[in-house]
């Protein structure tokens, strides 16, 4: 069984802003972050997969078919955009990258089963670096 991970980049913008707290509290909880006119980073995104070497191809994974469910679910719909506006689910959920990560896994696991038709690889997880101080970490297994 081989673990893969394919690393991912994207710009996005985002405000961080809880529609469940006041103004006051928005500020003191989010800081600088809070700012209304949003605020940029250069995103790290890894997509961890598991699988068993196929013998025909050598392979666990077809890098190019996972590649292009990236494009067309995160990369395109996020990169160069904010988050809060452009992105319906961000409308009201604040898009930390907790809710990002989230988000992402959520979109990979809708789209996966049309994407590899067999049994492998599966999702395993996900990180996304927003800082070069942060990495966040989420499972596949952890999300519906
Ligand atoms: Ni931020």
């Amino acid at each position: 069984m081989f673990h893969v991970t394919r690393r991912y980049a994207f710009s996005a913008s985002h405000r961080l802003h809880s529609v469940a707290l006041s103004e006051e509290a928005n500020r003191a909880l989010y800081g600088k972050c809070n700012n209304p006119y949003g605020h940029g980073h250069n995103y790290i995104v890894e997509v961890s997969v598991r699988g068993p070497l196929d013998p025909a191809t050598g392979r666990a994974v077809d890098t190019g078919v996972l590649d292009e469910l990236v494009r067309s679910q995160i990369l395109s719909p996020f990169d160069h955009h904010n988050l809060n506006a452009e992105v319906a689910e961000f409308a009201e959920v604040v898009p930390t990258s907790e809710n990002l990560g989230f988000e992402i896994c959520r979109r990979l696991k809708r789209n996966w089963k049309r994407t590899f038709a067999g049994e492998w690889p599966v999702l395993e997880k996900i990180r996304i670096g927003e800082t070069a101080r942060n990495i966040f970490e989420v499972g596949a297994h952890e999300i519906e």
